[in-house]
């Protein structure tokens, strides 16, 4: 009897085949360890008579060493199979490789710098809408109804009015909107700047975007002067571009401020020496500014006779770009991972 189970053991552990770890655990469990079969027959040998014992003793010896020899050869034969499997090869007592951490887009870190600037300086910060009427976009704002700015060119329309009222639906072509919007609904002293995604109908190159950001800034109060706005845009920039920075003004023209005012920065690449990217004139433009308008006040239900105030709009993109010495608009839209990786821990 013994026998018969002795020998068809020895052929089940004959045909075993074992292909993995887990496998071979399971056959010297089943055979091998001291809850195995091979340990149970020879605890049973005691029940065995006398003189059968020691040829039964014989045959599960036999067993043991077809089993133990089975097993030592699947564990070398396992062993040599590691190296062509993946799974075995991984060394554990190498470090650790650190996970890939993302980064800030370029865009928002300098959004958030400028914010952060002019959090300090007091102001808060406002948003309005991407799809506006003609109303907040240029009305208000104090654009001639001829004005060129309105042109099909440059605004991407969503729905024109047919009659003589303006409600054109528009997507709005600058963050000013956000202007009209804040002074409309608070009264003075308002402070505030206003960071959103402006869109314009132009066709993409390295220069130009139909998409991109800006960041608006207003204050108005009583007795708010020229003065102010220069000492807030000179402060920006030093903190912005390095405190050796110095500003301009130069005049220029902009339908909602009188008198305007375009904000150069000295070229903090070659400090003002002169070079490719402030075309060797030391200076970079970095702002639209002015007093406000007393029509746009009006225009939003604030008392021009009481009240004054500044406002100034600056594209985060190009303060990007001269930060960073970036030369194509592009880069901050098609998400390649060999331009935004440079950006990490900025
Ligand atoms: N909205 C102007 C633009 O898109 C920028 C600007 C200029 C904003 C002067 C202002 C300002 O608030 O006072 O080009």
């Amino acid at each position: 009897m013994i026998t018969d189970r002795v020998k068809n053991l020895i052929s089940e552990i004959e045909q075993t085949e074992v292909q993995n770890k887990e496998q071979l655990e399971a056959f010297r469990m089943r055979y091998i360890s001291k809850k195995g079969v091979v340990s149970e027959l020879f605890d049973g040998l005691k029940n065995i008579a006398p003189d059968e014992r020691r040829a039964v003793g014989q045959e599960l010896n036999t067993l043991k060493n077809v089993a133990q020899n089975r097993f030592q050869e699947f564990s070398t034969s396992l062993e040599n199979n590691a190296d062509s499997n993946p799974e075995l090869l991984i060394d554990l007592t190498l470090p650790v490789a650190p996970n890939l951490q993302g980064s800030l887009h370029p865009l928002t870190i300098v959004r958030k710098r400028i914010i952060e600037i002019f959090e300090r300086m007091g102001f808060n910060v406002s948003y309005g809408p991407e799809i506006e009427t003609d109303w907040y976009n240029f009305s208000a704002l104090n654009f001639a109804d001829n004005h060129p700015a309105r042109e099909m060119q440059d605004t991407f329309f969503i729905s024109k009015s047919e009659g003589d009222v303006k409600d054109d639906v528009l997507l709005r072509t600058h963050t000013s909107n956000v202007q009209v919007r804040l002074m409309e609904r608070q009264k003075p002293p308002i402070r505030s700047i206003m960071p959103g995604r402006v869109f314009r109908n132009e066709a993409i190159s390295a220069r130009a975007h139909c998409v991109f950001h800006q960041v608006e800034g207003l204050y108005v109060d009583k007795n708010v002067s020229f003065k102010d706005l220069k000492d807030t845009l000179y402060h920006f920039a030093k903190e912005m571009f390095g405190k050796d920075s110095k500003i301009r003004l130069r005049p220029s023209y902009f339908p909602f401020t009188e008198p305007s005012a375009e904000i150069d920065v000295t070229c903090f690449i070659c400090k003002g020496k002169g070079c490719n990217v402030c075309k060797h004139t030391g200076w970079v433009e970095i702002a639209g500014s002015g007093m406000v308008d007393p029509n746009v006040l009006t225009n939003c239900g604030i008392d021009s006779e009481e009240y004054t105030g500044f406002a100034f709009g600056m594209g985060i993109e190009r303060i990007t770009m001269l930060r960073y010495g970036i030369n194509d608009l592009r880069f901050f839209t098609e998400n390649d991972v060999r331009f935004l990786r440079q950006f990490e821990g900025a």
